[in-house]
């Protein structure tokens, strides 16, 4: 009985433990220049500099332009930068706790790296990074997500007051950000 009696209790510090464990293990959000120091090169394939002058990165600015202020109106909404209505699509982690946040994170950044990548903090190390793309990593184990048209449909739907449909291969070709064969 007595030792029943203990190993309820070890147990149950084992599980406190564990969950303390997990908690600290929670991706976090890095923000796009997490991503830039490695991915700006062209010999590895510029992905920030595609990002940047593509439209994603203008998502945030775009809530502040008059067309977003009519439709703000239209639905009650003062200012839509402010309005998780709008922000919900149009910037990365629009409801995460501050906790959340990395250092680097800027809500400016629009839909950055991480909207459709996933919160970075646990795959960005470049030993992981390399493992991940030799596929000696289970992309899912450190949250890196590979995008797929699901990814996009999160936000490319018909709750956006500006939609009209979505073809996949057309538009994932328009953000096309290849690493180069080697
Ligand atoms: C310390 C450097 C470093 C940082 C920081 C970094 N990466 Fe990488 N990443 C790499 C390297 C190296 C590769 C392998 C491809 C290559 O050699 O260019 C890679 C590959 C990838 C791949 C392809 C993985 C695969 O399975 O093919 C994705 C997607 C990616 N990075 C996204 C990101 C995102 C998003 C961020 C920011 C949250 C980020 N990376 C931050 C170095 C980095
Ligand atoms: C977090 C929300 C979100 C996700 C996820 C997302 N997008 Fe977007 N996308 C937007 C917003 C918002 C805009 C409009 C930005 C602006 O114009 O200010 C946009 C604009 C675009 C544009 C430019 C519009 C045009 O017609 O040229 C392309 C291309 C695009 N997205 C492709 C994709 C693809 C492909 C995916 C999936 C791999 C994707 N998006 C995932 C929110 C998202
Ligand atoms: C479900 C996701 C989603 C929501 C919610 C959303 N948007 Fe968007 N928004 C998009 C996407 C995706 C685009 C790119 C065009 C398209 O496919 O609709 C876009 C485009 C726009 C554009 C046009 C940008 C351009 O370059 O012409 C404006 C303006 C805009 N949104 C304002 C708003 C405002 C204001 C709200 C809140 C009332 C809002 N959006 C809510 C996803 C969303
Ligand atoms: C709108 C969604 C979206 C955004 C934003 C985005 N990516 Fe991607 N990324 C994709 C898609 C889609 C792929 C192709 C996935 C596949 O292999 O099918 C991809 C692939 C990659 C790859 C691997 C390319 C290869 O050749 O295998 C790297 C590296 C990468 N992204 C880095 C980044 C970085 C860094 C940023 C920010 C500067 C970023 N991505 C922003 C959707 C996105």
């Amino acid at each position: 009985m007595k030792f029943f009696k203990w190993s309820l209790i070890a147990a149950l510090v084992l599980l406190f433990a564990g969950g303390l464990f997990a908690q600290e293990k929670k991706a976090t959000y890095v923000g796009v220049k997490g991503c830039k120091t490695c991915h700006k090169k062209e010999k590895a394939g510029a992905q920030f500099a595609k990002w940047k002058k593509a439209k994603h990165s203008k998502a945030y600015e775009t809530l502040a332009s008059p067309e977003a202020l009519k439709f703000a109106k239209e639905r009650g909404i003062e200012n839509p930068q402010k309005a998780k209505e709008c922000l919900k699509c149009h910037v990365t982690a629009y409801d995460a706790d501050a906790s959340m946040l990395g250092k680097k994170y800027a809500i400016e950044d629009g839909v950055g790296c991480e909207s459709c990548h996933g919160a970075g903090s646990l795959y960005k190390k470049k030993k992981t990074m390399k493992a991940l793309r030799a596929g000696k990593i289970d992309p899912a184990s450190v949250g890196l997500i590979i995008p797929t048209e699901k990814t996009c449909l999160g936000c490319h739907n018909d709750e956006s007051p500006t939609f009209k449909s979505f073809d996949f291969e057309k538009m994932k070709e328009k953000i096309a950000h290849p690493v180069p064969e080697k």
